[in-house]
């Protein structure tokens, strides 16, 4: 299949039979990049520090095994007690782009991986439409790493307990974009109260790590609204602009004149 009937393929998975103009959206390089906020606190106990890119590769694997059997034994919260399992993230190491949701549903307590139920459905295929997938070159994990009894909202001291664990994947994979889906992934990493419509079609910085930060709807909300999936791809959009951007700088970057 050629690129264009793949990505119309994908457009017509995401109820988007048209290409969208990007004019409401704010330019990627006039967009003013806002400050977001660090993590709430420290780990309540120590997370592996180790930096695999010094630690070679072989280096790498460990510290993720460690950072990944922390996570597994975590009872920093009461989510652990209902939890069937924790579910730590997916995707390769190594990615340029980091997707970052809520919290593991139903589907994901049972299969012990992120978005691999309807809404993870909706989400490869948003990614697919430009050109990402969590079998090559995207990392998705999410805010908390067990359910939340009947999918409610993170508290706050589950949000504080596990923020360190999502640190330290972003520290580990180094992405050069992160996708924030979601209002709770989105106004956790930016530390605001703003509705998600307000921190759409921007770029934001993800302070703590230094890292263009976009935001857009969460897949299961958009299963619940599929009007709302024109505005998601005009974000996926804005964020491919915006990466492109990061990736192919311009010739005086860097320079002082
Ligand atoms: N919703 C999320 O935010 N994350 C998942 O992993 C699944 C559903």
């Amino acid at each position: 299949m050629s690129g264009p009937a793949r990505r119309a393929e994908y457009l017509q998975a995401l109820g988007i039979d048209c290409w969208v103009p990007r004019t409401a959206l704010t330019c990627a390089a006039a967009a003013p990049v806002e400050p977001a906020h660090g993590p709430a606190e420290s780990p309540a106990k120590p997370l592996v520090s180790a930096s695999p890119r010094r630690a070679g590769e072989a280096g790498a694997a460990e510290v993720w095994e460690q950072l990944r059997e922390q996570v597994r034994r975590c009872t920093a919260c009461a989510l652990h007690e209902t939890r069937t399992q924790a579910v730590f993230g997916v995707g390769n190491a190594h990615a340029e782009w980091m997707v970052i949701g809520e919290a593991p549903g139903a589907e994901e307590d049972r299969r012990g991986e992120p978005f691999v139920g309807r809404a993870g459905q909706l989400l490869d295929a948003m990614l697919r439409a430009i050109g990402l997938s969590r079998e090559t070159n995207v990392y998705i994990a999410n805010i908390l790493k067990s359910r939340p009894p009947g999918n409610r909202d993170p508290r706050p001291e589950e949000v504080a307990a596990c923020l360190p664990y999502l640190h330290r994947q972003i520290a580990l994979v180094r992405p050069k974009l992160l996708l924030a889906v979601g209002r709770i992934a989105a106004q956790t990493l930016l530390g605001t109260d703003a509705p998600l419509g307000r921190l759409r079609g921007r770029a934001h910085a993800f302070a703590e790590h230094n890292v263009p930060l976009v935001v857009t709807y969460h897949p299961a909300y958009l299963l619940r609204s599929p009007a709302e999936k024109r505005k998601a791809w005009e974000d996926l959009q804005f964020a491919r602009s915006l990466f492109a951007q990061i990736r192919t700088p311009e010739p005086n970057d860097g320079h002082c004149s």
